[in-house]
């Protein structure tokens, strides 16, 4: 079974061929950040338009570097939400084309499902298992009971923590993205300089808040001498925030581990999915949390932890072996709760043929 995927939904343009034995046949990511970063942060204008300029010689160079023909496919996947209209819009259409004129099913893949599924298809991690989705947009915790099979128990109250990454960042001068800005201004820098406050350290449940955090790091900035950041300054104030989010996230995690470990005892794994998760401070302390709870830690490899279109293929075989197909009137979701699951129109495989 090899399956065309495409991610339109945010700021990479993606297009990728995997097959059910889990191999990456092409994963081509065209990142348009150098477009937006003039503005420090994404214009969907802008995205929406480049996707459309550039999806088609994607899906080109994926079937080529595959080696593979449009007669090939047995499927063909997208993103279909939630994400930034314009380029889900993209995304779809090109796959439904594809999927009307050579006759084979459509799959219209949650971008949270593609994040979450992802550990199965570089680690064969098994049902179930407890997911830490952290990216640019999202900040949730959720147990991963099958496809189409999500139970949240937490998720954030504001912001989520790459966003705060990337504000903090900006804040900083440091630009965008922020995420890996911070954690190298951070390497150099005394985490214990600052005395930030650790959000929702402590507290009960598995919700995250990052906003105050943010403000008590403008705050910090704002007490320095005036002019330019120092660059000590810098480095001790990202460092102190990124060690707020980390003790932030492991008290969140903690609870959750609990929780998922009493309602799911067969539950072996913590896999953790999204942009941030390329942190290595933050890995760390999941990896020390997992070892502590007696379950196995996965993080899939960064480049597909960030936005991708592997993933996004993957969830469509995963979606496909189970007849788990889409109308061709499916209507892009610009949110789309990962919760909802099944509950969506999806039709048998069979009554497509
Ligand atoms: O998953 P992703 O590529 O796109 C979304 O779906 O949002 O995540 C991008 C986010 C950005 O906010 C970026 O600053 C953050 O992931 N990020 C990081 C790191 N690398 C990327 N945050 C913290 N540390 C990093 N090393
Ligand atoms: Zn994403």
């Amino acid at each position: 079974m090899i399956v065309l995927g495409l991610e339109t939904s945010c700021d990479e343009t993606a297009s990728a061929v995997v097959d059910a034995e889990r191999g990456i046949l092409s994963n081509i990511v065209l990142s348009q950040l150098e477009e937006h970063r003039p503005y420090g942060g994404v214009v969907p204008e802008i995205a929406a338009r480049s996707h459309l300029t550039f999806i088609d010689r994607l899906i080109t160079q994926a079937m080529a570097e595959a080696k593979i023909t449009f007669a090939d496919l047995d499927g063909v996947a997208a993103t279909g939400g939630p994400g930034l209209i314009g380029g889900v819009i993209v995304g779809t259409m090109s796959a439904k084309a594809i999927a009307l004129a050579r006759n084979i099913p459509f799959l219209a893949v949650n971008h949270l499902e593609a994040h979450a599924l992802t550990a199965r298809l570089t680690d064969r991690v098994a049902f179930p298992y407890l997911l830490l989705l952290a990216s640019g947009g999202h900040c949730q915790l959720l147990a991963v009971e099958g496809v189409g099979t999500y139970r949240r128990l937490g998720s954030t109250i504001d912001d989520a923590v790459g966003e705060a990454f990337d504000k903090v960042a900006k804040m900083l001068g440091l630009g965008y993205p922020g995420g890996p800005a911070i954690e190298q201004a951070a390497l150099s820098g005394d985490a214990r300089r600052f005395a930030l406050p650790r959000p929702m350290k402590g507290k009960p449940g598995c919700d995250f808040s990052f906003s105050g955090l943010k403000t008590a790091v403008r705050q910090a900035a704002e007490n320095l001498p005036s002019g330019p950041f120092a660059p000590q300054d810098l480095a001790d104030l990202a460092a102190s925030f990124q060690q707020a989010v980390v003790e932030s996230i492991a008290s969140r995690v903690n609870n959750a581990l609990k929780a998922f470990s009493a309602s799911h005892p067969q539950g072996k794994t913590l896999v953790v999915a999204g942009g941030v998760a390329a942190n290595r401070a933050l890995r760390g302390a999941l990896q020390e949390l997992a070892e502590q709870a007696g379950l196995s830690f996965v993080a899939p490899p960064h480049a597909l932890c960030t936005d991708n279109a592997a993933m996004v293929a993957w969830a469509g075989i995963e979606r496909l072996r189970l007849g788990l197909i889409d109308p061709l009137d499916f209507k892009p979701r610009p949110r789309w709760p990962l919760e909802e699951g099944l509950s969506r129109s999806a039709i048998p495989a069979i009554t497509m043929s």
